[in-house]
């Protein structure tokens, strides 16, 4: 399974790609908010990040836009950046649309905000190169994930479609978990979420242990 960033802190995201050697990574209007720049700003600083190297970079469609032609031309502008982009495409009507022109124009779409099977089937129908399910959001609703994610896996790759699935709005390393339990080929997550996942009580305990353990071997 691929560690994407969900992030548009450029000190986040070169951290996360040298210290943990990040996947990917995916935005969004609100993360772009908190880093303060616009998604053009956003596109030319990453892509002194990621050109050449397979990081693959996820950056959002302006989510005003509900006509497909616009939200074709607006894709295409941000995707002519740099070839490690995929453009993040809401799961709508209109989404859905610009989605079946931009992938046979082979562009990577990541359609977002997917909160049902058939959405991540229509998405998988017109070429979707990912798939983003908000386990998060779904479960701040009262919602479980566990089977809805089995569910999205096995008609996805049962099919035989190619997108990948993309756990997005990860929480917690529960979050990650259920991901991997369910089978999906990606997690996206915040940089605090990676560090408190990271983090383990019991092997600071055992770090602990084991330096009194070599003291008593070798003296301190
Ligand atoms: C994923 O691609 C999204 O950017 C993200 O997970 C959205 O949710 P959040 O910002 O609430 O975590």
């Amino acid at each position: 399974m691929k560690f994407f960033l969900d992030s548009a802190k450029l000190d986040e995201i070169e951290y996360a790609i040298k210290k943990w050697k990040i996947d990917g990574i995916t935005t969004n209007p609100r993360h772009l908010m908190n880093a303060g720049m616009t998604v053009e700003d956003f596109a030319k600083e990453v892509k002194k990040l990621v050109d050449g190297t397979s990081i693959s970079v996820s950056l959002e469609v302006n989510p005003h836009l509900d006509d497909p032609n616009e939200i074709v031309k607006e894709a295409l502008s941000i995707a002519e950046v740099s070839e490690n982009f995929a453009i993040k495409i809401p799961a709508t009507e209109s989404g859905f649309e610009a989605l079946a022109e931009l992938s046979s124009k082979g562009v990577k779409v990541n359609v977002t905000l997917i909160f049902n099977l058939v959405q991540a089937l229509q998405a998988a129908r017109l070429g979707a190169f990912y798939i983003s399910p908000f386990v998060g959001w779904r479960e701040e609703r009262g919602e479980t994930n566990i089977d809805f994610l089995k569910q999205i896996v096995q008609a996805i790759k049962g099919y035989g479609y190619k997108s990948q699935i993309i756990v997005a709005a990860v929480r917690s390393a529960k979050h990650f978990v259920e991901a991997a339990t369910a089978g999906a080929d990606i997690v996206t997550a915040g940089f605090e979420v990676y560090k408190r996942a990271f983090d383990n009580p019991y092997t600071r305990l055992g770090l602990q242990i084991f330096s009194e353990a070599w003291d008593n071997i070798y003296g301190r």
